[in-house]
């Protein structure tokens, strides 16, 4: 007797700017999949962000969350605009993805920043030094000052003063540790955690625990460094990292640095996870509204956001590795190339470049 595996329901949230338009290709490639592997997926969509907000008068509707919630995966396209950057601060697209990652419980973002060979010439770095560049960054994600109480605008002696707070309880660290942990096992069983224990209390106890927890995976080694002298390592000499594990607004600075390693950030995916392999997909560029509308942006972050939800949520290693091969195939080509990563000038457009991954599926 056959029983068809029950779906798996993707929520698509496209979002705003180029978030609408990648993610439409990365639909026609979970799409293709489907049909090609019978992987049982089902994609249902709800706006986020300014487009939610436009129509509902907030960034992140209950239906929009009620969604995300019911998916077994989530697949966010970008969201923002310089549209809605005088809308109040809870009413801002951004407060969309804290508030999925939040209510969520999406604890661990990973951020690989992984050079394709053929892109080398387009990192701002000498080809030596970022050449074969394969590094992890595992970023708290719903905790450290990004959410912790108090925080504010408040009068005070007749002036203004803003606050916020960075809090960490060792729970939140253990679990981030762990999970960093468990995916340098994977790789080259290196771990760096990067903090500022020199002058943070709670850089202090986020350093002790993430050693503790070291005991227990005896066969990585663990380093510690500062952030400032995370990021000048990271331009300098990049390849001395595997796994890098860092708190929320570390992850995210250090993120944004070692994306411009690779050349664009228009190829990099991401995943957000909580404690259940339950999943948040995005890349790890913005909604680009200088590009928005043009059809010119590169879907190809987003088409291997895809490739991590299939390997992370729904352990389908072979529809990852199809994806991957896929987009490898169509750089190695070389015909097909967005305006981000061009080399002779001539520049594909979004769909061109979803449509040549996807004849590359099989
Ligand atoms: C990111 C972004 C977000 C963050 C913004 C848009 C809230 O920069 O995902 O890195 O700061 O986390
Ligand atoms: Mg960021």
């Amino acid at each position: 007797m056959t029983t068809k595996s029950k779906p798996r329901l993707i929520a698509v949230l496209p979002g705003d700017g180029i978030g609408e338009e990648v993610t439409q290709q990365s639909v026609r490639v979970i799409e293709k999949l489907n049909a090609l592997m019978d992987l049982g997926l089902e994609c249902q969509h709800e706006p986020v962000g300014g487009t939610a907000y436009d129509l509902h008068g907030t960034p992140l509707p209950e239906k929009t969350l009620e969604l995300a919630k019911a998916a077994d995966a989530v697949l966010l396209g970008a969201v923002g605009g310089p549209k809605y950057d005088s809308a109040p601060r809870e009413l801002r697209p951004e407060r969309a993805l804290l508030g999925l990652r939040s209510e969520l419980d999406l604890f661990s973002n990973l951020r690989p920043a992984t050079l394709f060979p053929e892109l080398a010439a387009a990192s701002t770095l000498k080809p030596e030094v970022v050449s074969g560049l394969d590094i992890m960054i595992v970023r708290e994600l719903t905790g450290g000052i990004y959410f912790g109480q108090p925080r504010g605008i408040e009068q005070s002696d007749g002036q203004r003063r803003g606050f916020n707070t960075m809090v960490y309880n060792e729970k939140e660290i253990e679990r981030i540790a762990r999970s960093a942990f468990e995916i340098a096992m994977q790789r080259n069983k290196t771990l760096c955690s990067v903090d500022k224990a020199n002058v943070l209390e709670v850089s202090e106890l986020w350093r002790e625990v993430v050693t503790r927890v070291s005991a227990d995976y005896s066969e990585v080694s663990l380093s510690h460094m500062y952030i400032d002298n995370a990021c000048m390592q990271l331009v300098r000499a990049p390849k001395q990292f595997d796994v890098i594990v860092t708190t929320n607004m570390f992850g995210d600075i250090l993120s944004d640095a070692a994306s411009m390693l690779t050349g664009s950030i228009g190829m990099l995916p991401s995943a957000s996870l909580d404690s259940n392999s339950k999943g948040m997909y995005e890349p790890v560029h913005g909604s680009a509204p200088d590009i928005a509308g043009q059809g010119i942006a590169n879907p190809l972050a987003s088409i291997l956001s895809v490739a991590m939800m299939l390997r992370y949520s729904f352990a389908q290693t072979k529809a990852a590795d199809t994806i991957e091969t896929a987009v490898k195939a169509v750089l190695a080509d070389g015909q097909i190339r967005t305006a981000d990563i061009t080399v002779d000038g001539n520049a594909a457009s979004t769909s061109e470049m979803g449509q040549a991954v996807l004849d590359k599926l099989q």
